[in-house]
């Protein structure tokens, strides 16, 4: 009888809900209020249910719990759990909502989670690669997209955007990220995070979004995952929180706490960033979900010796819910109850979760996820041609001697070879939700689907990139013998005009657990191109990779290289809109390629160092055997046309505290066909309280230029722009010099200076 008041209250009473109306969520004003009444009816136990999440399918992306089944389903009745991952479909996640809807006292509904990274079934390019269109409001659309399948499959939560700022190729989850640049990683995080949750989330198409992983999870000593992290507060505050903070203003509904430890402290455990910083001194309301296991996993951190004490130092540290970790669940009850963890903290926790499900429309209707009608509704055949737009967006031109590309019409016979060049699953890329295995365009059929039928095309694969299996959870055999499809190659390659080579990267060489040591060519990639250009040198080498690779011999001999990185589902075809001259190249490197692996971690935003360039002797901040520089810096590349930059103009050379300056350069397209350029802004504080990086971006915009025409391009300067973390630890501006430089890429820059007055 109990049970049935109660939930009367609920459904009908308390919240004022109209249940009838599956399509309208509630609006948000009244969350707080609802939110407090529904807290005020939970037990302890209940509370701590919601600070659960559970696993629910064997597309495990850790080590899988003890806990069978059966008892997680009894778990769910009893509204023991709080959120599931991994349960697709809308009748997955109808089927278990209807164990906590129909069992348990308080009907508190489910929220479903999932790895959607870049598109759910619609494959859109690897993060990495889409951020390097540098066009937002294209990513926001591929995120709009993504939640859309997501939504129309059952799923209401991506553990999305990845903004780890990352500068070490040798971690195989650079590819996840928007690269080595804080401010760019800012500007993506936002544009997702608009794109997965919409103006709010009140609205059945849209998801929660989590910004990830929080905090440091990218500079992993050695570029090796899941290590340690030895960074300062200066770099803490100047380049890792910047995306996360842009993320919390743009109301990013839950956070994802990460493995690594932090100077010292697993950030899963890290009061300071968690309690202190994002959730005191940012003010932002949403949850922090642990990552997988990693609250456990601070007992092999030698943290806490047993369960229970991880359990104790992540919940009074402000990870709200534990992420199949299994130590919320067998001992938070017993930590409030011994006085160890506060109830105020676990109340504090659960009024983010049930927060954010109020938000998401679940207390309306728990099942407004689960609706079948939201699928046929979708036109997939408009999803691929965003896939294709954006992914042709993606692709940088890295190098185009004698004048290979576009194609030209005289060309009659193309040949195309290399293991990736039929390749229909390697653009898929790691984390691919629900992309299906092959399904993307190769390059091949790309090229065959759009060219001429004038033009011959020939393939011949040359050798395999890897042996046997690939398997998200192995790492991927690379062939280093078998060379046995060269002679056909050979032959293929010297009958033709020119010679396409697709090389790079396996989809699962790069992705969590995929650090390298080695960024080339694997295997036998790097003799076959070379035994290609003995015998024909008209060579473009399309690059397939999620990671900044190690090209130098090809940037010194091959005329001409296309980054296209893994493009998703329309790869090949957004390739051949590239080298037909169907797209005239736009992308920009949104990070450092470098000389030798020697160099990383390699990034633009440096600091000076007190040597910092004496190339005439040893004693500088270099390297003896390489140069210090990247190959190919951040901000680099090409296009089918050339542009030409003017004097940068200041309107003045001093700037008031309460003022601007601007900052104007005019950008003319001196080349024959029309071309868009990103331009870039990059500032320099040349003496400052703490050391300041040698440039850092601070603006960008597209300009779209027809043949002769030019355009000035004005970025507006003002105080808040030249504020950074200082030794007054605080976000400030310090009076005095400051460069500006605008140009195309961050080395070929126009600069002049100006200093600020306070
Ligand atoms: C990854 C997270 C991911 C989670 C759930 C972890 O291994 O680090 O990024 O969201 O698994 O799949």
């Amino acid at each position: 009888m109990k049970k049935l008041n109660l939930l009367g209250c609920f459904l009908l009473g308390c919240f004022m809900v109209k249940a009838q109306d599956s399509t309208i969520k509630s609006s948000v004003k009244n969350v707080e209020a609802k939110v407090d009444s529904v807290l005020t009816l939970m037990t302890l136990e209940e509370k701590v249910g919601q600070l659960v999440q559970y696993n629910g399918s064997w597309d495990l992306t850790g080590p899988a719990s003890e806990m069978n089944n059966k008892q997680k389903e009894e778990n769910l009745k009893a509204g023991k759990v709080g959120a599931m991952l991994n349960v697709l479909s809308v009748d997955a996640t109808r089927e278990a909502q209807k164990l906590v809807m129909e069992n348990s006292r308080l009907q508190i509904p489910l929220m479903f989670g999932y790895d959607v990274i870049h598109g759910y079934t619609t494959i859109f390019p690897v993060p990495l690669a889409e951020t390097a269109s540098w066009d937002l409001e294209a990513m926001e659309r591929t995120a709009e997209i993504a939640a859309l399948e997501s939504a129309a499959n059952g799923v209401n939560w991506t553990f999305s955007p990845m903004i780890d700022v990352s500068r070490d190729a040798r971690w195989g989850r650079i590819m996840e990220g928007s690269g080595e640049d804080p401010y760019l990683t800012s500007k993506v995080a936002v544009a997702k995070v608009k794109g997965y949750q919409s103006e709010d989330l009140a609205n059945p198409r849209s998801i929660a979004a989590t910004a990830k992983h929080f905090a440091g999870y990218g500079f992993g000593e050695a570029g090796r995952d899941y290590n340690t992290v030895h960074i300062g507060e200066n770099e803490l505050h100047n380049t890792i929180l910047p995306p996360f903070k842009a993320a919390a203003d743009a109301g990013v509904a839950t956070f994802m706490n990460a493995f690594n430890d932090l100077d010292g402290i697993p950030a899963t455990g890290h009061k300071t960033l968690q309690r202190d910083i994002l959730k005191r001194d940012w003010d932002w309301n949403g949850f922090v979900v642990s990552d997988w296991g990693s609250i456990p996993e601070m007992i092999a951190h030698g943290i806490a010796k047993d369960k229970k004490e991880a359990a104790k130092i992540a919940l009074n540290a402000g990870s709200d819910m534990d992420m199949e970790g299994g130590a919320y669940e067998s001992s938070l009850v017993d930590l409030v109850e011994e006085g160890e963890v506060s109830e105020d903290y676990i109340n504090d926790a659960v009024k983010r979760v049930l927060r954010v499900k109020f938000k998401l429309g679940l207390f309306d209707d728990p099942y407004l996820y689960s609706n079948a009608n939201l699928l046929d509704q979708i036109s997939f055949e408009e999803h691929k041609a965003v896939a294709r737009d954006v992914a042709k967006k993606s692709i940088v031109l890295l190098k185009n001697e004698k004048d290979l590309l576009p194609i030209k019409e005289f060309v009659k016979k193309i040949a195309v070879i290399g293991p990736l060049a039929d390749d229909k699953d390697t653009p898929i890329g790691n984390w691919r939700a629900q992309g299906e295995a092959n399904s993307a365009v190769s390059l091949l059929e790309g090229l065959q689907n759009n060219n001429d039928e004038n033009v011959e095309i020939s393939y011949a694969k040359g050798a395999d990139l890897g042996v046997g299996e690939r398997s998200f959870l192995m790492p991927l055999e690379i062939n280093e013998t078998d060379k046995s499809g060269f002679e056909e190659a050979i032959n293929t390659a010297s009958e033709a005009d020119l010679v396409i080579v697709a090389l790079g990267e396996d989809a699962f060489q790069t992705g969590e657990g995929r650090s390298q040591v080695n960024i080339g060519l694997a295997g036998v990639q790097q003799e076959l191109l070379e035994e290609i250009y003995k015998v024909n040198q008209n060579v473009v080498l399309v690059l397939i990779n999620g990671r900044p690779l190690e090209i130098t011999w090809a940037a010194e001999n091959i005329p001409a290289i296309v980054e296209a990185w893994q493009l998703g589902s329309e790869s090949g075809n957004a390739i051949a809109d590239v080298l037909l001259g169907d797209y005239n190249p736009s992308g920009k490197l949104p990070v450092s390629f470098p000389r030798a692996v020697g160099q990383e971690p390699l990034y633009y935003n440096q600091k000076s160092t007190g040597r910092p360039s004496n190339p005439t002797h040893v004693t500088y901040s270099g390297y003896t055997d390489e140069k210090k520089d990247a190959l190919y810096p951040f901000g680099f590349g090409l296009s089918y046309t050339d542009f030409e930059y003017g004097d940068l103009q200041l309107s003045s050379e001093e700037m008031d505290a309460n003022g601007s300056i601007e900052a104007s350069i005019t950008l003319s397209n001196i080349g024959n066909v029309e071309g868009k350029e990103i331009v870039q802004l990059y500032l320099r504080d040349l003496v400052a309280s703490t050391t300041r990086p040698v440039k850092e971006l601070k603006g960008f915009e597209a300009v779209n230029l027809a043949p002769g025409e030019s355009k000035t391009v004005t970025f507006e300067i003002d105080e808040e722009m030249l504020q950074f973390y200082n030794a007054n630890r605080k976000w400030e501006s310090e009076a005095g010099e400051f460069e500006v430089f605008i140009g195309g890429n961050s080395r070929d820059l126009q600069k002049a200076t100006f200093s600020l007055k306070k």
